[in-house]
């Protein structure tokens, strides 16, 4: 019935658990053998998924551990699927009854209802929980270390919330140093600051806020992907989409690229130090579905959340007569300060996906024994 929780053609990686199940999981089937891997590897990446400021987040607030139950041996990875757990602990279902038959507006209820017959675990939101990430988290984290032969560094930070924007150009290496310094995951800390404020107010109000979470990856050797339909681009929209909540994505200069001029938009080649490099960067680091060499820029949309506790209208699908909701329970005022090491372990999963299949991580393996 679920089908559709598997992602990747060589790196692939299937989600499974649900929100208020016995836990949430993944299976990585094609990982190569000799990859060095333990919890030790998983755990921080984990730990950074929720921020600990309690004014900005749900009150579930999990100790997630990770337990790896497969494919590991001796400190590496032996080519056999690697399945990984956490465990649910802090899951609390009184609020679902009441709403059970009341779709949340926003939410995947009613056409979750509608298409698993009311069979499915609506609890927590079920399947399309944000707890669902956590899988994402932890292959992720697998991907990170396929990746790290090459220098592909994956980072991901909170660009707006709301109407608060970042103000200033960010190096790499202040988005690596500062990013998790701040409860919203924003490395200038001027606009972390006001982006916490604006969080606290629409929780206030009842409220919720969204954003926008921008994505770089450094270091990614060009002519990677394999158009058509598995083009570079193609392949991290889709996984970026399929994470709750997200609903934009754009490459580059993006949708702003609609408005400018071929000779404004032409990111133009010249040499540095023996290499063919481009002046500028307006296609975000994908032309033709291939890595150009430049550093892929990718930025998501990601709504503000849909269970807020101000009323609004819904129906009952019990007598299916109009009705009321105001959602209780722990919901986050904004989800893109847990929806950033998210998207950050999304980029990373497709880019090892592909560099696997361009041949390049077994030699690189190889090279490493
Ligand atoms: C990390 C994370 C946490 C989330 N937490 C909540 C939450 O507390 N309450 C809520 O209503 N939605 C939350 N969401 C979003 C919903 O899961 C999502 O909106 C829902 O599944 C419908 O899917 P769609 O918005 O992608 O269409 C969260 C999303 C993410 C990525």
């Amino acid at each position: 019935m679920l089908a559709g929780n598997s992602t990747g053609k060589e790196f692939v990686v299937t989600s499974f658990g649900e929100s208020h199940g016995k836990c949430v999981g993944v299976v990585i089937d094609g990982c190569p053998a000799g990859v060095p891997l333990s919890e030790k590897d998983i755990q921080p990446e984990l730990d950074r998924r929720i921020p600990p400021q309690l004014k900005i987040v749900s009150g579930r607030i999990e100790k997630d551990k990770v337990e790896i139950l497969s494919g590991v041996f001796n400190g590496f990875t032996t080519g056999a699927p690697i399945s990984m757990t956490v465990a649910n602990k802090e899951a609390d279902s009184s609020d679902y009854e009441a709403i059970k038959d009341l779709p949340r507006p926003g939410h995947a209820d009613y056409p979750a209802r509608i298409k698993y017959g009311g069979f499915n675990d609506y609890r927590g939101g079920g399947r399309f929980s944000g707890r669902i990430t956590v899988a994402l988290i932890m292959a992720g984290a697998v991907a990170k270390k396929l990746l790290s032969p090459f220098n592909v560094d994956v980072l991901a930070y909170s660009e707006a919330i709301g109407n608060v924007k970042v103000g200033k150009s960010l190096s790499p290496e202040e988005i690596r140093k500062r990013t998790y310094e701040t409860s919203v995951r924003c490395p200038d800390l001027a606009a972390a600051e006001a982006m916490e404020e604006a969080i606290v107010n629409a929780r206030k109000e009842g409220d919720s806020l969204g954003g926008i979470i921008e994505c770089l990856a450094l270091n990614v050797p060009a002519g990677v992907g394999e158009p058509l339909f598995d083009a570079l681009d193609a392949d991290i929209s889709k996984i970026l989409l399929a994470v709750p909540a997200v609903k934009g994505v754009e490459f580059g200069a993006g949708f702003a690229s609609a408005e400018l001029k071929g000779s404004e938009n032409n990111d133009a080649y010249r040499m540095k130090d023996g290499k063919v490099v481009a002046s500028t960067n307006n296609a975000g680091g994908v032309l033709g579905g291939f890595s150009s060499g430049m550093p892929i820029v990718v930025r998501v949309a990601v709504k503000p959340t849909s269970s807020i506790a101000k009323e609004q209208r819904t129906v009952n699908l019990q007598n299916m007569e109009d009705a009321k909701i105001k959602v209780g329970g722990r919901h986050d005022p904004c989800v893109v300060p847990k929806a950033v090491p998210v998207v950050e372990a999304a980029v990373a999963i497709t880019l090892a996906d592909h560099i696997i299949r361009a041949g390049l991580i077994p030699k690189a393996l190889k090279e490493r024994k």
